[in-house]
């Protein structure tokens, strides 16, 4: 499927960062389609498909634009987030450096929107080439006039290489030059965000979809997905998958077929079958090979699971896998990215890798969920919240636990 992604014949014939390819692509459509309309009309529009936010969270769009548009401040910023460093998720990667032109899109007219004059995208530090794709993309957008003085000027800035700066008022705090710690909510961005000032902030594939929204118009962006959630995902697969990378797929499409159809994942590429997915990232939930099979994706249907989409990292796993190791390395993730700000989130990632290290899960099942249950009530921001689901997740699934009957 190719709605995010360039269709092929536009992707060989164009550089992606070329006006060619902005008129190819309708983006140049979209900018004017969306300033036509005026404020209230977007948003509206936004609300008609449902969109919601791409970046794990799944918030409404339209109505952090909304918020954003009525504040009466003189003073607004928007902000794409590209920051991008949880294990297994590089799906904002694939975009950029395949079409950066559609997420700046996005981000111009979110920032005609709300009524914001400077823009700023916050990078991961380690995607150089990225970055180039983004001022390259930038200086097209200048010369043909939607970016400059008289209109909205962007500020490309680069992470230095903390996973928590990628929590929005982390990233804030990072682009003030101060350490990467969240803040506590509320206040909430969209009061006060990027330098205490009214502040959307949005993921990369987020603001992608609105370019195509206004490229094309609600009915042909509702045409594919689900009633609930129409339109795209960008997937990506990794670990034990012959396929591994990045796939733009309809929402609702059923796990099973992403992970084994040879135009997808294609099975787990190795001699033994698979063990366990984790869906939705370091973060996620782990489900048997049973629940992947039935489940698709898809909020509602996910959530039966106890799952959600997430950023869209779908992560494969074989029977060769010691499952102990793998939550050990997750668990050292989340110790070494915990900002140390709050208390349960600080102590309580220590104690679990502790724990998993001395390998003494089962022993300790008790104390860890407790951890598990005082850091999700307790921490401040997603991180702390989140950094034992997938520990959780594995401890309720015995299946994934015991030897396959026959390898
Ligand atoms: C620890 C942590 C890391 C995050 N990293 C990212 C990230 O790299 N990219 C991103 O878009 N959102 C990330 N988020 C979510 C952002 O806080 C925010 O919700 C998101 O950028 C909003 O955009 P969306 O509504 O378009 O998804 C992260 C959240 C947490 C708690
Ligand atoms: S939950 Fe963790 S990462 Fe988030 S503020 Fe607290 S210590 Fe920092």
């Amino acid at each position: 499927m190719y709605r995010l992604f360039p269709d092929p014949a536009i992707e060989s014939q164009t550089a992606p960062t070329s006006h060619q390819r902005l008129v190819a692509r309708g983006f140049d459509a979209a900018y004017d389609n969306a300033l036509n309309l005026g404020p209230d009309a977007v948003i509206q529009s936004i609300q008609a498909i449902r969109l919601g936010g791409r970046g794990g969270a799944a918030f409404p769009t339209a109505r952090k634009w909304l918020s954003v548009k009525n504040e009466m401040e003189a003073i607004k910023y928007v902000v794409m987030n590209a920051d991008e460093s949880e294990p297994g998720t590089f799906k904002d990667r694939e975009l950029l450096l395949r079409d950066p032109l559609a997420p700046l899109t996005g981000l111009l007219i979110a920032a005609h929107t709300v009524g914001a004059e400077k823009a700023y995208v916050y990078v991961r530090g380690e995607y150089r080439d990225v970055e180039m794709r983004i001022l390259e993309a930038i200086q097209e957008l200048t010369a043909t006039g939607w970016v400059g003085p008289e209109s909205v000027s962007i500020e490309v800035r680069r992470g230095a290489g903390a996973y928590i700066a990628g929590e929005e008022t982390a990233l804030f705090n990072s682009i003030e030059g101060y350490r990467p710690e969240p803040r506590v909510k509320p206040p909430y961005p969209t009061a006060q965000g990027l330098f205490h000032k009214p502040t959307l902030i949005q993921n990369v594939e987020t603001l992608a979809n609105i370019a195509l929204l206004f490229a094309h118009d609600v009915d042909w962006f509702r045409a594919v997905g689900t009633a609930a959630t129409p339109g795209t995902k960008l997937v990506a697969l990794s670990g034990h998958v012959a396929h591994p990378g990045v796939y733009e797929v309809p929402f609702g499409i059923e796990l099973g077929a992403l992970i084994a159809d040879h135009q997808y994942g294609g099975g787990t590429g190795t001699s033994r079958p698979l063990k366990a997915v984790l869906m939705g990232g370091a973060a996620g939930t782990f489900l048997t090979p049973m629940e992947a099979m039935q489940a698709r994706l898809d909020y509602v249907d996910l959530a039966k699971f106890g799952a959600s989409v997430g950023s869209g990292a779908v992560m494969l796993f074989d029977y060769g896998t010691d499952l102990g190791r793998v939550l050990t390395g997750l668990a050292r993730f989340f110790a070494d990215e915990s900002c140390g700000q709050c208390v349960p989130c600080r102590i309580g990632t220590k104690r679990i890798l502790e724990v998993l290290e001395g390998q003494r899960l089962w022993e300790r099942r008790a104390d860890l969920e407790d951890l598990a249950r005082a850091m999700t009530d307790a921490s401040i921001c997603g991180l702390g919240q989140t950094a034992a689901n997938a520990l959780v997740s594995a401890m309720n699934r015995p299946s994934l636990w015991e030897e396959p009957a026959a390898i």
